[in-house]
């Protein structure tokens, strides 16, 4: 078997679905890539003419749908279709944790994995690549491999001359870089063990990566070292968020220490920037998950250890919240507050486990009053993750917690006490504070969870200034 691949199925039009074909097609000009999806919603939203409604936001996406689509790269909700005429398919469907039955809160939910190899099993003709691109627990490739092969097995039934041949092919892109991850990453792994399968892989990547970026192993590895890259990223953030409150106690700084480490070579400078807890789809749901392999296989101390990731995150998002209302004289009731950024991190609309939602429900549950802006985010989007309807006006005798959404960030700071910086968008680095500070009342804060560190301009208008990490709020 030699594969020339000319036709590629995406399954699953998400936040790696969408970009990650979008740069094969525009690296893979010859090859046809049709990205399906279940939801139409999200496919016509893939297909608007005006780039500006693409249902993701990433920098550089919408300049490659401009080039690609229509031409090699199409978005649709015939899955039948495209499924039978593949002869590579991506599995790119979401894996949440699954929330009831064996497992739940822990295990991730297969459901929709097992959909989509059942309907590649139904339509696919003669041979064909399935793809694991989803993040997904280790030996899921065995389960996917018997329900593919369970319609040629059946002795009376029409397999179209169906030969599956499985890979993991894990996707390890950063929402908000995504495009130059895609397009310059540090490694692409490859896990299978057919090797004309693996090479029919590997010469797509090789339009444009470099053959030694290319790391070739055995299936089991490949699932495995997408969780644990996971886990080690999120466990750097715990890290270095567990000592942001040390050093705000004894007078040390974040920056200063995480610089210090960082120059050691064997620890390296990236991803050591503390913050309010990491957010995103995956870190959370990907270590429950390897804590539940861990437990199933009897290894407690495993997954205790992992587990205490988790609970440093989720203690980073009270401690702040906590200590925004102590600053504030011990209560939020009725006080107006300015939340500048709701997604997970900058450069992305998305806020799937934003810790964001966490810090806003409680200063919402104290009786605060939210003005929340963010560049990307919608107002419907944020009602949902609040669990709570937007309020019209604020009601001034009402002691309940409210929140409205604001359209720039002058809007949300009017008679606020403090401005809480949760995102580190780009253009929260160029306030015009003059301005802003006569919209607010004093005594007026700025909470800056993200080290964006604000302080040189804005203690000329009168701030209080606390910045995570800083031990300069030890006084
Ligand atoms: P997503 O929710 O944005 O997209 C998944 C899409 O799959 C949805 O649009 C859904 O409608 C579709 N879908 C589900 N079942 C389907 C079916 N049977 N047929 C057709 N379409 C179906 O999810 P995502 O963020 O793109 O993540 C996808 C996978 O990639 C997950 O396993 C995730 O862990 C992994 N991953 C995500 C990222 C990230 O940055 N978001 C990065 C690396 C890996
Ligand atoms: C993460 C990984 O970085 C990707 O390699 C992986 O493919 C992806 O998860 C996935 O499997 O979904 P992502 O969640 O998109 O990517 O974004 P990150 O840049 O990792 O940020 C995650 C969270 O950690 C964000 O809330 C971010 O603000 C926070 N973070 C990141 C910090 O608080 N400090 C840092 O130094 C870095």
């Amino acid at each position: 078997m030699n594969y020339q691949i000319k036709n590629i199925c995406c399954i699953g039009a998400g936040y790696v679905g969408g970009p990650s074909m979008a740069v094969i097609a525009d690296n893979c000009t010859n090859t046809i890539v049709n990205v399906v999806d279940l939801n139409q919603e999200r496919i016509d939203l893939w297909n608007s003419k005006d780039l500006s409604n693409l249902p993701i936001y990433e920098p550089g996406l919408k300049e490659i749908i401009k080039r690609r689509r229509g031409k090699n790269l199409f978005f649709s909700t015939e899955i039948k279709k495209h499924i039978s005429e593949a002869d590579m398919i991506f599995i790119s469907v979401n894996t949440p944790t699954k929330l009831k039955g064996i497992g739940a809160g822990e295990a991730i939910d297969l459901k929709w994995v097992e959909a989509s190899s059942r309907k590649i099993s139904q339509y696919a003709k003669g041979k064909t690549i399935v793809v694991e691109k989803s993040t997904l627990p280790v030996r899921t490739a065995e389960t996917i491999k018997n329900i593919l092969n369970s319609n040629t097995k059946k002795p009376n039934v029409d397999s179209n001359n169906q030969e599956f041949y499985i890979l993991s092919n894990p996707e390890f892109l950063a929402e908000g870089t995504a495009i130059n991850d895609l397009e310059n990453p540090d490694r692409i792994l490859i896990g299978g063990d057919n090797n004309n399968a693996i090479q029919a892989l590997e010469s797509i990547y090789s339009n444009w990566i470099n053959k030694d970026k290319i790391i070739k192993t055995d299936l089991w590895s490949a699932e495995l070292s997408k969780l644990i890259a996971n886990a080690f990223l999120a466990q750097r953030i715990s890290s270095i968020n567990s000592i942001s409150a040390l050093c705000e106690v004894t007078g040390a700084n974040i920056k200063e220490v995480a610089n210090a480490i960082g120059k050691d070579k064997r620890i390296g400078e990236l991803f050591l920037n503390s913050g309010p807890g990491f957010g995103g789809s995956c870190f959370k749901k990907d270590i429950l998950n390897l804590v539940y392999i861990c437990k199933y296989y009897g290894l407690h101390e495993t997954a205790n250890y992992w587990q205490q990731v988790l609970e440093i995150n989720k203690w980073q998002q009270e401690r702040i919240s906590n200590l925004i209302i102590n600053k504030l004289f011990g209560t939020v009731v009725g006080k107006r507050l300015s939340i500048l950024g709701f997604s997970f991190k900058k450069n992305t609309n998305d806020t799937r486990e934003s810790p964001a939602i966490k810090i806003c429900k409680d200063l919402i549950e104290e009786g605060a009053k939210l003005n929340i802006y963010d560049p990307k985010v919608k107002s419907k989007v944020i009602e949902k993750d609040l669990n709570l309807k937007e309020s019209i006006d604020f009601d001034n005798n009402s002691e309940l917690g409210e929140w409205r959404f604001a359209s720039n960030i002058e809007e949300s700071a009017v008679d606020a006490d403090a401005l809480i910086f949760l995102t580190e968008w780009e253009e929260f680095r160029s306030i015009n504070w003059q301005n802003i500070s006569n919209k607010m009342r004093d005594p007026k804060w700025i909470f800056d969870t993200r080290s964006i560190d604000l302080s040189k301009e804005a203690q000329k208008f009168g701030f209080n200034i606390w910045m995570i990490g800083e031990g300069k709020n030890y006084s």
